[in-house]
């Protein structure tokens, strides 16, 4: 335990020698929009269909009520991230289909809106992908290969407006856990915070209790989120997820999913 948590501080302290000092040389993408010679100009730029995002539940493209509960996360997120000088966060829960990939599309759109920070996303559930699908895009290939070493991680990162960064898949991937694990996968997602130098990157992971592919990763985060699905994720679940990730890396929270009844005080400015 000792062992892991040293070893995530000296990767930590890495990446952070990365950054420039303050006062010193301009960072090499601007804060904010895209601008310049950046790095994020050079990425394929796509639309996003209002109609395909209603119907994947991504609901925080724009401001509105729908939006509000993942704007207070976001805000939440932000804050504690910058407070502890992090940046990256997994996404995952104790279980299949609590709505990690949901919950992960909608705090990168809702930080997105944010327009000087720079958001990266990239689907790490490599069992089963399904960004792209949720979209409407059609990835350049898959994120697996930037992980492998064997693709160019600028050729397959898709931009969104001028500042979230999105790599996915197109295929399931066999041998995700070792691939994960791999001093590669690692370097690879080094790669592209250098070039990208997101203020937050979010990572769409498979559930904790479900094999070892979302384990795998999880040396290399911040800290994680664990999504929750109420009325399907039972406490001895959330509890057991809850322990292996502390394992592994901090845990940020608890985001109970799928509420149907909530409160009248949760509503704001509704009858
Ligand atoms: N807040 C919500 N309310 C109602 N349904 C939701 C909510 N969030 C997600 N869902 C639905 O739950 C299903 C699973 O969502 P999603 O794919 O995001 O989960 P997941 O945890 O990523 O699943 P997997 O384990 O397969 O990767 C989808 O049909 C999605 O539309
Ligand atoms: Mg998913």
């Amino acid at each position: 335990m000792e062992r892991i948590q040293s070893a995530i501080a000296k990767a930590r302290a890495a990446r952070q020698r990365q950054e420039p000092p303050p006062g010193g040389a301009a960072p090499e993408v601007a804060r904010g929009p895209a601008a310049g010679n950046s790095p994020w100009l050079a990425l394929t730029e796509v639309r996003l269909d209002p109609d395909r995002l209603e119907a994947s539940r991504i609901v925080t493209d724009r401001p509105g009520p729908d939006a509000d509960a993942y704007d207070m996360i976001r805000t939440r997120l932000v804050h504690q991230l910058r407070e502890r000088g992090w940046t990256r966060v997994a996404i995952t829960s104790p279980g299949s289909r609590c709505g990690k990939t949901t919950t992960c599309l909608n705090l990168a759109l809702s930080l997105a809106r944010q327009s000087d920070l720079r958001v990266v996303v990239l689907e790490l559930d490599l069992r089963r992908p399904s960004m792209a699908a949720l979209l409407g895009l059609s990835p350049p290939g898959d994120l697996a290969a930037v992980l492998a070493g064997e693709r160019q991680a600028h050729a397959q990162m898709l931009r969104y407006r001028t500042n979230l960064a999105l790599a996915m898949n197109a295929r399931p991937v066999p041998n995700a856990a070792e691939l994960l694990a791999s001093a590669r996968a690692a370097a690879a997602v080094d790669e592209i915070e250098e070039m990208l130098r997101p203020d937050v990157m979010l990572f769409d992971t498979s559930p904790a209790l479900v094999g070892d592919n979302a384990l795998s990763f999880l040396d290399q985060v911040d800290c994680a989120l664990l999504i929750a699905a109420a009325e399907e994720s039972t406490v001895a679940e959330i509890d057991r997820a809850g322990e292996l990730l502390a394992g592994h890396t901090q845990v940020l929270g608890v985001v109970l999913n799928k509420c149907r009844f909530l409160d009248r005080s949760e509503g704001y400015g509704e009858d």
